[in-house]
């Protein structure tokens, strides 16, 4: 992947640590999802006082996306902390990388865990989610 659009996304994703609602963790989390059409989709995490509906901010900028048509992806980029100060990578939680399984061929998607512009590392789907089980297993024909 380009530098420069791996710098854009890590941007996106810190811009949306502002509109993280996260009052019972205090973990701040942002994301920035790029379709295939170089389209970025945004996303927070959105937290809830009964807990279990809590959305992760990976699920926010897919769920925004597949609701807008969009169903072509080629990376996302993740950046998380508590209080929204950026210390480490925020890895994907199984959850989040099992909905990257549905819409993503996990050799050609791209996971960028960034702490800044300058600290990031860039992984494959199938390295962060091996042996995965996505939509070709339920397709006897593949
Ligand atoms: N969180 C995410 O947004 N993405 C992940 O993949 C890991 C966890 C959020 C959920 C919750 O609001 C907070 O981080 C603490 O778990």
């Amino acid at each position: 992947m380009q530098k420069d659009l791996i710098e854009k996304m890590i941007d996106a994703a810190i811009g949306m640590l502002e509109f993280s609602y996260a009052p019972y963790s205090g973990f701040k989390v942002g994301a920035a999802l790029l379709a295939e059409n170089g389209k970025i989709y945004t996303g927070c995490n959105i937290e809830n006082a009964a807990y279990t509906p809590t959305n992760c901010a990976e699920r926010t900028a897919f769920f925004k996306a597949v609701s807008e048509g969009e169903h072509g992806f080629k990376a996302i980029c993740v950046v998380g902390g508590k209080n929204g100060i950026l210390t480490e990578y925020a890895p994907p939680c199984g959850v989040c990388r099992q909905v990257m399984m549905e819409f993503c061929d996990p050799e050609n998607f791209w996971v960028i865990l960034a702490v800044d512009k300058d600290n990031y590392d860039v992984f494959k789907l199938k390295e962060l989610l091996p042996f995965g089980f996505g939509p070709g297993n339920l397709d006897s024909s593949k």
